[in-house]
């Protein structure tokens, strides 16, 4: 990854500016390329490395034996242990009781299984909360969380954080040179939890402090000369809780920075425990956390100690998926984003938590199509994961997640129809070992359509708070846009406004909100040197501190984009609108910017009906060697959109597929991977020699073939 900023870095530079950069990038790759082979913790050749979840705690030692066998034999390389075990292993306060755990890692040992071992944060002992009673989270009620069941702490607490320490410590001492313990895990599926204990509002203050310095720039940056909520000190501030004041009037701004200091806050957690198991960890063992495939509040790249983002996916969770078969087949935008998103953080990540079958939480577990663990699998290699891990092994015959399905039933011996999936995977994954090339190299064509999406939690937090109509959801309208990069065979990467743009043909900005003059001249920058770049609707509408411009709509976007947006609009669900471009008649309903273009824009999509008929919604604009349009609208269906991107790929010369919803067609390491959550047969265009599956490729099935 830092190879590939790298060498960004040199396009489009003067000659002078040229060499110096070229001797820097030198030295850059020579210093990073040394860390990074450290940071390399999976060889390419291994593709892609399987493992499941066991607890030894739930079973009878007796079985642990037999277990760890028949893991092994079932082809799994590692197991995952220990993050909701701390009662187990510090059953009283300060003694600490491993010995089961020894055994079961030398277990993994003596059968050729490597080792996750996950730090038991999520669930602190009884002990602990009798002891310390106000560890526990407040929520928006006052009402004090307690014992009994997972992420109840307070991570603002001072005490959470010196009894993790020491679990922490003690863990990474034991375990932290074993040649087994391939890596860590920090906690379980980190969320972002609303907290108003004492610790949290003590916490936020010092926040504030640290981010305004004085309490008349936080007043400033809070409005709050609107309804007398002006403060003198910081020790006044409390955190807003719309619980109380009511979700419509409270302060936006008081519950962004919320918002965003309860994501620091979970990040500075994960951090800590990093820094701890560092201390004592040998190089080769990673330390990771696993993420919720479309986050809970946590985000990723707030975290800095972290050797790469995991995730965990759940892709059928009871929802109405595409097509007859889709509550079958699962959300393809589950993975669709989690692989492009965690994978851009650090350049790798793995799927950590993969759903074996049925789940015992959706709103239906219906069972799945036979095939879909499959084809999950087969679509987190395409998209990129170095490993992946199925949630469990053996179904639990009590506690929560009774219900839940394993790899094997519960006999605890024979293989569920996930579990005959991943045996089936596993054998693939072997034969294609075989004919992998380290020498491969993205084909040309593909390679050409790279396109990266800008997203920043900070923007989906604000934009949820106020959307303004029901209609609008900020993770579908960013989904739409990957979902149509994805159906013209594009390689996606998610990127932040840090990153270098100059890798990327293509920078899609959906409703990417709050801007500032820094990042719209690295834009203006990114297109005069010869990119293109699409930008939807909400985007730069407000400052980073979520105020309107004192100007237009647009404000400081206004000469990027080529125009000013005027006002919006929004219809009721049940109404539609038409916008046309150029022959063609296309429906909106939930927001319409209008637009009026500048003399150097183009306009592309007028509004055909309501009273602004004849109103711009889509503008283009050239600027120096490169494009930026401006799509204004959102459509109903997504045609719109997908056409206005069809003509910034093709008019740049770069042709693509169209591959139909639900299909992905994605490259990895020398091979093409095809998957279909649709529930219709797609035949491929490729009629060569199939290394898995065929030309037809059916629902809930995997083809796979050598790239050219
Ligand atoms: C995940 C969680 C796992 C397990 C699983 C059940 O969200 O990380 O520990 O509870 O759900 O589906």
């Amino acid at each position: 990854m830092f190879l590939v900023h790298a060498t960004g870095m040199l396009r489009f530079s003067n000659q002078r500016l040229m060499e110096r950069r070229v001797y820097i990038t030198v030295l850059f790759v020579l210093f990073f390329g040394v860390l990074s082979q450290g940071q390399n913790f999976f060889s390419k050749e291994d593709l892609m490395v399987l493992g499941v979840y066991y607890y030894p705690e739930h079973w009878s030692p007796g079985q642990w034996e037999r277990d760890i066998k028949n893991i092994a034999e079932h082809g799994f390389e590692f197991i995952h242990m220990a993050e909701f075990a701390w009662a187990q292993m510090e059953p009283n306060e300060g003694s600490y009781d491993f010995s089961w755990l020894d055994k079961v890692i030398k277990l993994a040992d003596e059968n050729g299984l490597k080792v996750i071992l996950g730090t038991p944060t999520p669930c602190p002992p009884v002990w602990l909360s009798q002891k310390h009673p106000d560890i526990f989270i407040r929520d928006a009620d006052y009402q004090l969380k307690e014992h009994g069941t997972r992420a109840n702490m307070s991570l603002s607490n001072p005490i959470v954080l010196e009894y993790t320490q020491k679990i922490v410590a003690e863990m990474g001492k034991r375990y932290g040179k074993h040649k087994a313990v391939m890596g860590w895990q920090i906690d379980n599926e980190p969320e972002a939890k609303e907290d108003y204990s004492e610790a949290a509002q003590d916490a936020f203050r010092i926040w504030l402090k640290k981010k305004y310095s004085s309490i008349e720039s936080l007043n400033k940056a809070w409005g709050t000369a609107f309804w007398s909520q002006l403060y003198s000190s910081f020790e006044q501030v409390n955190i807003h809780n719309a619980s109380n004041v009511g979700w419509w009037g409270t302060n936006p701004m008081a519950l962004l920075d919320f918002k965003r200091f309860t994501a620091d806050n979970q990040a500075a957690f994960l951090d800590f425990q990093a820094d701890e198991l560092r201390k004592y960890i040998d190089e080769s063992q990673f330390i990771t956390t696993n993420y919720v495939a479309k986050g809970n509040g946590a985000d990723p790249r707030r975290s800095t100690k972290m050797d790469f983002a995991s995730f965990t996916a759940y892709p059928n969770y009871g929802s109405s998926n595409l097509g007859d078969l889709g509550f079958r087949l699962g959300d393809y935008s589950v993975l669709m984003y989690a692989n492009d998103y965690y994978r851009s953080v650090d350049g790798i990540t793995g799927v950590m938590e993969i759903q074996p079958g049925q789940v015992n939480w959706a709103n239906h577990n219906s069972l799945l199509q036979p095939g879909t663990v499959r084809m999950w699998l087969w679509h987190c290699f395409a998209g990129g994961s170095s490993y992946a891990c199925s949630y469990r092994y053996r179904q639990v015959l009590y506690g929560a997640e009774q219900y839940h399905h394993g790899i094997v039933a519960t006999d605890g011996i024979s293989l569920s129809q996930g579990g005959k999936e991943y045996v089936q995977v596993m054998k693939e994954m072997n034969f294609l070992k075989e004919t992998y090339s380290s020498k491969s190299k993205m084909p040309k064509s593909i390679e050409k359509r790279k396109a990266a999406i800008m997203w920043s939690f900070d923007n989906l937090w604000n934009l949820e708070r106020q959307k303004q109509t029901y209609q609008w959801d900020t993770w579908k309208h960013m989904q739409r846009y990957q979902a149509i990069l994805h159906s013209f065979g594009a390689p996606v990467d998610f990127i932040s406004e840090k990153d270098d743009f100059n890798d990327y043909p293509f920078i899609i900005a959906p409703a990417y909100e709050m801007v500032d003059l820094a990042l719209v001249q690295k834009w203006k920058k990114y297109v005069e040197q010869g990119g293109n770049l699409i930008i939807s609707t909400r985007t730069g509408a407000k400052d980073k501190n979520a105020h309107l411009w004192e100007s237009n709509l647009s404000g400081i976007m206004s000469e990027l984009i080529g125009g000013k947006i005027n006002t919006f609009d929004m219809l009721p669900a049940s109404k539609k609108g038409d916008v046309a471009m150029a022959d063609k008649l296309y429906k909106w309903s939930s927001w319409g910017d209008q637009i009026t273009a500048g003399d150097k824009a183009e306009v592309l999509a007028t509004y055909n009906d309501q009273f602004y008929k004849g109103d711009a919604c889509v503008i283009s604009h050239t600027l120096g060697k490169g494009k930026v349009w401006y799509i204004g609208v959102e459509s109903v269906d997504g045609l719109l959109e997908k056409d206005v991107l069809k003509e910034a790929f093709e008019s740049s010369g770069v042709a693509i597929e169209n591959y139909p919803e639900g299909v992905f067609v994605m490259y990895r390491d020398g091979f093409m991977v095809a998957v279909n959550y649709s529930s219709e047969n797609y035949e491929l265009e490729y009629s060569g020699k199939y290394l898995i599956g065929e030309k037809i490729l059916e629902p809930a099935c995997v083809s796979v073939w050598k790239s050219k």
